[in-house]
């Protein structure tokens, strides 16, 4: 049975022609890593462009919903300068009240259509627009190619995503399916409950083992996952035109826009596919263009982030070591070390392997490359300039005073190859195009970010300098919003203990949870220094 029973009997009473808007179901604005401008910067910098250095530069979100995007972005950045700008003015009223409760001076939320932006908006460095491309009829597509065509700087990098075949040809019938069954209920709530439902329906009722049921408990198995607002929007919304990647692209080319990449740019490398199939594509593929499109198709590609030039400039998609000189470098992994060894062999030629944050595992035998990792590890989740960590890892490894321009050069080539190989392959080496600083040291009086205690008490999450959600635990959730640099630890333990003794979060020992007051203080005050000492290496911090 499925979770909501499809009601059959239910009157179809939706207006006709009803096109719910985002006043009416709001989505939820989150910040997506992969549109920061330090990734579109980073992008464009190993492409060998000049972008704008992000410190200091100005950045478009079109249809930015509540600025969940751009809130943390203008936080971290004071110098540089952002506009939002939406249809739904409740979105935007709602993003207002933070901007105005942050007093943020660099950020501007517009209630205002995209089609209505005009040259007086002046130029930015990034343009954003993230889950709008697809969502908006053709004269508005168009004028979003439009605003970046005109309106980027020399130098600008425009990030767009779209829905794409072939992969949303399986996805299109779904839809229609989805948006068939319910045009027949009258609330966004109902719609979304009886599109779940009919989606469980279809999938044990189908066929099974045939092509059909497995795509179809695919589906179901995709959505269990996402919030209503997303099935909403994606699948229920009048407008939703997917296009072939080629198609984006001579579409952008009409505005004087070229390729330039994808925000995640892994997904360009060809080698990831194997040896015999990279041969192939390069036989098939005369142009860059080309390659995509028949990864698209080897993939059945659902979804693109795509960053778009100006069509005056000409990427270079044979990465060169040298563009590392301009990033800033991070790694979360961690070497496996033999059996009760503690310390790492840098200097011998041995194999060492390292752990990436998602247990991916990889191995260099290179002493330059061991002892740059050892460099990273001490202080992640900081960053380090590609060009001091060369200079250290030498050091590391001895010869830096005598070291001449040919071998400072071989050192060069030889760790941006290595570093570029995993950020391509893997998550071991994160590439940046701003530092990231380490923490300050936990202070008797602890700050947070207010846009940390915002959101920890709202949502029960943070954004870090990263730019990525984290879930908090329920103790850091109750902590945080604490943090405002008037409460010593001796009150953060008292507070702390109301809502233990209230039942918000669960105090143990040793595996045993807590009742007795005194004992549930101690508890806390032995935990608090770990738990601050962890909001001070996630980033939450900043005195
Ligand atoms: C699917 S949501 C994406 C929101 C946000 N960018 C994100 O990815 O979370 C699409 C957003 O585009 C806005 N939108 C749709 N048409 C628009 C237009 N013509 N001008 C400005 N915003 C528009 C909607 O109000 C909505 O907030």
């Amino acid at each position: 049975m499925p979770d909501a029973p499809v009601d059959y009997s239910a009157p179809n009473i939706a207006a006709p022609g009803s096109n719910p808007t985002y006043d009416e179901v709001p989505y939820e604005s989150h910040p997506f890593q992969q549109t920061h401008p330090s990734r579109l910067f980073t992008v464009a910098t190993l492409f060998g462009l000049r972008p704008t250095p992000v410190t200091r530069c100005r950045v478009l979100e079109l249809g930015c919903a509540a600025g969940g995007n751009l809130i943390p972005m203008a936080d971290l950045l004071p110098d540089s300068e952002f506009v939002g700008v939406d249809l739904s003015a409740r979105q935007i009223a709602h993003g207002q009240e933070y901007v105005r409760q942050l007093g943020l001076r660099n950020l501007v939320l517009k209630h205002a259509s995209i089609v209505d932006i005009d040259a007086a908006y002046g130029q930015f460095d990034y343009i954003i627009a993230h889950g709008v491309f697809s969502w908006v009829p053709e004269h508005v597509r168009e004028k979003i190619l439009r605003i970046c065509g005109t309106m980027l700087t020399a130098n600008g990098v425009a990030y767009i995503s779209y829905n794409t075949y072939p992969g949303w040809h399986m996805r299109e019938m779904i839809r229609d399916m989805m948006r068939y069954h319910a045009s027949r209920f009258n609330t966004p709530q109902l719609r979304t409950q009886q599109s779940r439902a009919l989606l469980d329906f279809l999938a044990n009722n189908t066929k099974q083992d045939g092509p059909y049921s497995v795509l179809l408990k695919q589906e179901v198995e995709t959505l269990r996952h996402q919030a209503d607002h997303y099935l909403y929007h994606e699948h229920l919304e009048e407008v939703n035109d997917p296009l072939y990647f080629h198609q984006f692209i001579d579409q952008a080319r009409r505005h004087n826009l070229a390729y330039l990449g994808e925000a995640r740019i892994g997904s360009m490398v060809t080698g990831n596919f194997g040896p015999d199939i990279e041969k192939t594509l390069k036989m098939l593929a005369t142009d860059q263009i080309q390659v995509e499109q028949y990864m698209d198709f080897l993939r059945n590609r659902m979804f693109r982030e795509t960053l778009l030039c100006s069509g005056r400039l000409v990427p270079n998609w044979s990465v060169q070591p040298e563009t590392l000189r301009g990033l800033h470098v991070s790694s979360g992994a961690r070497p496996l070390l033999p059996e009760g060894t503690t310390t790492l062999d840098i200097h011998s030629e041995n194999n060492q392997m390292y752990v990436t944050p998602s247990n991916f595992q990889i191995g260099t035998n290179r002493p330059l490359l061991k002892a740059a990792m050892h460099l990273m590890q001490k202080i992640h989740p900081a960053t380090i300039p590609f060009d001091t960590l060369r200079k250290q890892a030498r050091e590391i490894v001895g010869g830096y005073d005598t070291l001449n321009a040919r071998q400072q050069s071989e050192d060069t080539q030889l760790l941006a190859l290595g570093l570029l190989n995993c950020y391509l392959t893997s998550d071991m080496i994160d590439l940046h195009g701003i530092p990231i600083p380490q923490s300050p040291p936990v202070s008797d009086r602890p700050v947070a970010s207010h846009w940390a205690r915002i959101t920890a008490k709202e949502n029960g999450n943070f954004t870090n300098r990263r730019h990525e959600v984290m879930r908090l635990n329920p103790l850091d959730r109750q902590l945080i919003p604490l943090l405002d640099g008037t409460h010593d630890h001796g009150f953060l333990v008292d507070s702390l203990t109301k809502d233990a003794l209230a039942d918000i979060i669960k105090v143990q020992r040793d595996g045993n949870p807590l009742t007795d007051p005194a004992e549930i203080r101690r508890a806390l005050a032995d935990s608090l220094p770990h738990a601050l000492a962890n909001l001070g290496r996630l980033g939450v911090l900043i005195g």
